[in-house]
């Protein structure tokens, strides 16, 4: 089975995403396996605490190596590829996503970022793959580690209901999707294209061909 580990400081909003939709209806059918572990739970003092200010000085806080270390020893197994959220790190794209996907019984450790970021030996020492979602900078890992076993979860054969659905995808082959309608056939005088009711399934095809748009 697919099982991902995620480390975070704000459990509750990974929970609370596994919870709904295509991931909460692949774990019930043992598809996949969502932790959260909440990284306070590898600290040892009082305080519990999991970050402290940066050597040298600077702004911020820096999430320090120990806790996240031992996180590690406590759920890696024999091949478990470690995660971290990072704005610095690989873009994530559909390839990646489908590379993760066709890993027999990939297990993932994902580490969340807060604050200014991890001391640097986690991602030296620790670390398989460093991800990003984007340019841009959120105020920490949660969701870019969502997006991430959201994005490999629904790849996994027997989550989607119709398999049709994945080879047809936004993204593969660098193409984005053709235009899609559902009923009414006319609202508000918006019509859905003629050629999308006349049961000529070649000619159908043909028309979405023609509309779906190719990505850099
Ligand atoms: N942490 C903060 N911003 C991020 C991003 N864009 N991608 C991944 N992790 C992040």
């Amino acid at each position: 089975m697919v099982s991902f580990d995620i480390v975070t400081i704000f459990p509750e909003v990974v929970d609370a995403y596994k919870s709904v939709g295509i991931l909460s209806i692949a774990q019930k059918k043992n598809l996949v396996e969502i932790n959260s572990h909440n990284l306070r739970k590898w600290t040892t003092d009082k305080h519990k605490t999991v970050d402290g200010t940066p050597a040298g000085d600077g702004p911020g806080m820096i999430l320090k190596v120990e806790p996240i270390y031992k996180a590690i020893q406590d759920l890696k197994r024999e091949n478990t590829i470690v995660a971290i959220t990072t704005p610095k790190g690989e873009r994530l794209v559909q390839p990646k996503l489908r590379e993760f996907s066709n890993v027999k019984d990939l297990h993932m450790i994902i580490l969340c970022g807060r604050y200014e970021g991890f001391d640097q030996r986690i991602y030296d020492n620790l670390v398989d793959y460093e991800f990003s979602i984007g340019d841009y900078v959120l105020a920490g890992g949660e969701l870019p580690a969502l997006v991430l076993v959201d994005g490999i979860t629904r790849l996994i054969p027997g989550v989607l209901g119709n398999s049709d659905s994945l080879n047809e995808e936004s993204f593969d082959n660098n193409q984005l999707e053709y235009p899609q309608y559902t009923q009414p056939e006319n609202f508000n005088g918006w019509k859905i294209p003629s050629v999308l009711l006349s049961g000529d399934h070649k000619k159908v095809e043909e028309y979405r061909n023609s509309l779906k748009k190719k990505v850099e």
